[in-house]
């Protein structure tokens, strides 16, 4: 891990027992109670290892102590081990072995974190461009005017929306205008200010393909929407029930390059059908574009807004591009709902950074994002490859689907095994995988899947995981 050694004072707030009535601590006595204090601290993890402590000169200054007494106290912890002094580059706060990591470590403490996790969503964090994120955000920190340090423009800041702008007309066949582009924290948070515009406007019901994210159906439920689902058939999405003239939804969510988990393509003809309905209907369609980019078998497919800006709302996310943790994502905004949305999103009280906005603008343009969604594309081409080969050697029975984009594939089991009986022999293999079913609107009829997300286990893990894998489905 490369570390940086600051050459500045941490801001130190040590609680300092005095005695009552005013009098000053002396001597002894004070040295102790602030080692009990700067003990205190190091234990709780106040301070964790590897933190540069004030230099005692301003540590007793803002104690009200002599510097002497400050020297002293860390002289003792030193001793202890607690604290060790650098000749040079002053006292810090020693790193204590990996046990004690751990301790304090909510995240590997977690025994809910499986070993191998095929579960869908997240891509590779093996693959980040962290050296290219990096020199980005030296890039776009050394051009940023002071303004950049205001508040943002709600909208987002423009680098990045003409950015943007640029790569979704080039890359996804999106008909945009830097202006109607949005930015919102990853695709939920996009998908909650139009559904909360929608509810705004009066609406009651959206429709939402019947399986999928049920994160995304909360969402809308939360702004005050109904859900009814969409059938799903191989073609993708039906515009049936209440997503067909005369019905009531004022929406339609959709994932038209890739359902999602299911996998297929939205047909032409289904395409049609829906634009029509919503032309019809005056209704809005929702398109979560979340891995259009990555499509391995064929030309991409382009993005249904492109067919119709005015009645599309195109929705996109850095979230498998990059990583879900940056929280950067996009609206591609009808004109007529621009504002509305803008207001949403004002009261939501939900910003994005603008340093991480100038930071993808930069990685944008300067085609360092295009590389990156070229490498996670072979990466994640091979890897559902070494699926398709490792499941047909040793599981011969499962039958893989949606596999022609994406990280992940739908695994449809054999006859006598049900996902519940796979699910739990991967957990005993240290496997995590998902059923189709946790991805079902309630009700919905489907043979036993498994949904395999093959994207992010570590580079070195995944060939294990997928033994293990296929070990879960043969035993
Ligand atoms: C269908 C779908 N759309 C979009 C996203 C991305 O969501 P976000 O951008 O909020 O991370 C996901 C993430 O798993 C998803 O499964």
């Amino acid at each position: 891990m490369t570390k940086i050694w600051a050459n500045y004072d941490v801001d130190l707030h040590l609680h300092l027992d005095r005695p009552a009535g005013g009098t000053s601590l002396r001597g002894s006595r004070v040295r102790a109670r602030l080692e009990s204090a700067l003990r205190e601290a190091v234990r709780s993890g106040q301070l964790v290892p590897g933190t540069r402590l004030p230099a005692s000169r301003v540590l007793a200054t803002d104690l009200g102590l002599a510097r002497n007494t400050v020297a002293d106290a860390y002289g003792q912890l030193v001793a202890e081990g607690w604290l060790e002094a650098r000749t040079g580059s002053g006292t810090w706060v020693t790193q204590r072995p990996a046990v004690d990591a751990r301790e304090t470590s909510p995240l590997a403490a977690d025994p809910a974190i499986p070993r191998y996790d095929l579960r869908a969503g997240i891509p590779a964090a093996s693959i980040f461009p962290r050296t290219h994120w990096l020199a980005a955000s030296r890039a776009a920190l050394a051009e940023a005017d002071d303004a950049v340090l205001g508040y943002p423009d709600p909208r987002g800041l423009p680098q990045l929306r003409t950015a943007l702008a640029g790569y979704l007309a080039r890359t996804r066949g999106v008909v945009v205008r830097p202006g109607q582009v949005i930015i919102c924290a990853g695709f939920s948070h996009g998908l909650a200010l139009v559904c909360q515009v929608l509810s705004e406007r009066g609406g009651m019901t959206i429709a939402a393909e019947a399986y999928g994210h049920l994160a995304h159906r909360r969402i809308a439920l939360a702004s005050g929407l109904q859900v009814v689902p969409l059938p799903v058939d191989k073609d993708g999405a039906v515009p049936a029930g209440q997503a067909e003239p005369g019905s009531n939804a004022v929406a339609a969510l959709l994932t038209p390059a890739h359902q999602y988990p299911l996998g297929m393509t939205l047909a032409p003809q289904r395409r049609a059908a829906f634009l029509r309905w919503a032309a019809e209907s005056g209704g809005v369609l929702i398109e979560d574009d979340y891995d259009g980019e990555f499509r391995f078998d064929r030309q991409p497919v382009g993005a249904m807004q492109a067919l119709a800006p005015d009645r599309v709302v195109y929705a996109g996310t850095a979230s498998k591009s990059l990583a879900p943790g940056l929280r950067l994502g996009w609206l591609v905004v009808p004109a007529p709902m621009i504002d509305e949305v803008v207001a949403v999103k004002e009261t939501s009280g939900f910003h994005n950074g603008a340093l991480d906005q100038l930071t993808l603008a930069s990685l944008i343009s300067s085609g360092g994002y295009d590389r990156q969604v070229r490498q996670s594309r072979l990466t994640y081409r091979r890897r559902r490859d070494r699926l398709i080969f490792e499941l047909a050697r040793h599981a011969p029975g499962v039958r893989l689907s949606g596999i022609a984009a994406g990280l992940h594939a739908v695994a449809e089991l054999p006859a006598g095994r049900t996902e519940d009986d796979v699910i739990a022999s991967a957990a005993r293999h240290g496997v995590a995988v998902d059923g189709l079913s946790a991805y079902a609107f309630a009700g919905q009829q489907h043979g036993p899947a498994l949904v395999v997300g093959y994207a992010r286990p570590a580079e070195h893990a995944f060939s294990t995981a997928l033994s293990r894998l296929c070990a879960a489905l043969a035993g």
